[in-house]
């Protein structure tokens, strides 16, 4: 099976306007690809930091991210963007729904979970890890952290709430095709962001909204709500519906499926 290559990912990215403006990272094995990006010195680069294995790759809420060799991706990419966007929690948003656009003609039928995992029948296949690190100028730069499950057997591992793309089609696949297309469309994305807000995406979330209509439980650090979910608003806040009828807008938290008593 191909190791990952920055060669083959620049030649897989056709806008050449992009691949002037990379600069690629490519290690067999460092701590985490995101804590990495954290320190390089700044730049005016998209920076990007791939590796085979990470011996502390990190999820959300301090969990561990499983980074077993040569098997998946542990990809992060820094960009600069401009502080006037708003809300930097939709930048999870808007990178699940441009994960689901590249993998999606290997798998039709995933799903996303607010705000950023993404899901195959109840089973999660990626996650996303957002930092940011402020500047003193108008910009903020914001590592972007995706991990991605593509060959690893993990249907043979006891926790089964996880999936890998080898898990759903018994094939093995080249990642570099894959983490090329990522690059490239999630500067799109980024760009559309940028100019158009989050707004046009709403839609998008609408169809593959792995929440939609369940009754679920939101925790944040203020409290636990428990609700039907509508769906997302226009600036990405998660709307539940409570048991009085009252909706709420939630723009932080955890949320999960309501186990039936
Ligand atoms: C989560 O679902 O909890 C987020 C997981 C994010 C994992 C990725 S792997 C590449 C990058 N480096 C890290 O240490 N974490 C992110």
């Amino acid at each position: 099976m191909s190791l990952i290559n920055k060669k083959t990912i620049l030649d897989n990215i056709a806008s050449s306007a992009l691949k002037e403006q990379l600069s690629i990272h490519v290690f067999s094995k460092i701590d985490s690809t995101n804590s990495f990006l954290k320190e390089l010195n700044p730049s005016s680069k998209i920076e990007i930091c791939l590796a085979e294995q990470q011996t502390k790759g990190r999820g959300r809420l301090n969990r561990v991210w499983h980074s077993p060799s040569a098997e998946n991706i542990y990809f992060s990419c820094r960009y600069r963007l401009p502080n006037n966007i708003a809300n930097l929690s939709v930048l999870s948003l808007v990178t699940g729904l441009t994960i689901i656009d590249v993998l999606k003609e290997y798998c039709p039928t995933l799903q996303i979970k607010w705000p950023n995992d993404i899901y195959w029948q109840n089973q999660k296949l990626a996650g996303i890890l957002i930092e940011s690190i402020h500047t003193k100028n108008k910009f903020i730069n914001v590592i972007i952290g995706i991990g991605l499950n593509i060959n690893s057997d993990l249907q043979d591992q006891l926790n089964i709430n996880w999936v890998s793309l080898y898990d759903i089609n018994r094939i093995r696949y080249d990642r570099n095709i894959i983490i090329s297309s990522l690059i490239s469309k999630l500067d799109i994305s980024l760009n559309k962001l940028i100019t158009y807000g989050f707004e046009i995406f709403q839609k998008k979330w609408q169809e593959y909204d792995y929440l939609f209509a369940k009754e679920i439980v939101v925790e944040n650090i203020a409290q636990e709500i428990t609700g039907t979910c509508l769906g997302i608003d226009h600036t990405g806040k998660l709307i539940l519906q409570k048991q009085d009828g009252i909706k709420v807008y939630i723009n932080q938290g955890e949320a999960s499926i309501k186990k039936m008593p």
